[in-house]
């Protein structure tokens, strides 16, 4: 058996495809560039660690169950001037991530709020960090029913494991009792052990009203907002700018304000 056929079995063995489908092309550049030895085993190591890099974090991405995939890059922030650039970008550094802290995103629908979490969810995975997106409909829906199968504890693990757990959409459907008190429960749970971001239609003053009770609002809350950085965003919605354009809708100062 010749070196290079022995390496065809030692490397897929050892788990090494990359570099099992490249060393050919290596070995022959090394002998034309006469390299030396140590970076000739640099360079093909470079490769499988490259490999490795994408394949986790295209695992990690498709664990996160992000509802499309959006950047800050695809942000365009000269359409939503009421946003400030410098709590964005100081979001971006991920401190908030490290400090388990939260952020919570407000304003009227198609402002770009999920857009925003989606994008710092992309890139707290790309820092190598677990991120969980899901709608709060369907995370209250879920730990109910794990609740009324009395399992609810082993249920909850699945929320609290990853450091950034995405709750797209509070308030856009109002909460039972059960449901308020599952979602006061997670909170606490998490409560500077593993950062939120939250996204929501109402302003805090409407929250009583999500939960039913203003005293299990407040308590939430009072855990949420403790480390957090809240972003207000006032503008026009994205999705109709391009139907304002055609003059199929109204302009935005023309229009009475709805006030949500
Ligand atoms: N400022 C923006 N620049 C680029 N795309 C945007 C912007 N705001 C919103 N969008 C896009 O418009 C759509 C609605 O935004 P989304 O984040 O879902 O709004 P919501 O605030 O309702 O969560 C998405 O496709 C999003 O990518
Ligand atoms: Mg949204």
């Amino acid at each position: 058996m010749s070196a290079l056929d022995r390496l065809h079995v030692m490397l897929p063995s050892l788990g090494l495809m990359e570099t099992d489908a490249l060393v050919e092309s290596h070995l022959e550049r090394a002998s034309k560039e006469q390299q030396a030895y140590a970076d000739f085993l640099a360079e093909l190591l470079a490769g499988e660690v490259e490999a490795r890099r994408t394949r986790y974090l295209r695992t990690r991405m498709r664990l996160a169950h992000l509802p499309y995939q959006k950047s800050f890059a695809q942000f365009d922030f000269s359409f939503q001037p009421s946003l400030d650039k410098r709590q964005i970008k100081e979001l971006q550094t991920l401190r908030f991530l490290h400090e388990a802290s939260n952020v919570i995103f407000l304003g009227p629908p198609g402002v770009g709020k999920t857009h925003l979490a989606v994008a710092l969810a992309m890139q707290a995975i790309e820092a190598g960090s677990g991120a969980y997106f899901i709608t709060a409909h369907d995370l209250v829906s879920d730990l109910g029913r794990a609740a009324r199968e009395a399992r609810l504890e082993r249920r909850l693990r699945i929320y609290l494991a990853p450091k950034l757990l995405v709750v797209d959409e509070m308030g856009y459907l109002p909460l039972d009792e059960v449901g308020a008190t599952i979602f006061f429960q997670l909170v606490s749970a998490r409560y500077e052990r593993g950062s939120i971001i939250l996204t929501s239609n109402k302003s805090y003053g409407e929250w009583g009203s999500i939960f039913h009770d203003p005293i299990i609002a407040t308590a939430i809350l009072d855990r949420l907002l403790h480390h957090s950085t809240t972003v207000n965003i006032r503008g026009e919605s994205y999705r109709l700018k391009d139907r304002r354009k055609a003059g199929l809708l109204p302009h935005p100062e023309r229009r009475k304000d709805s006030g949500n």
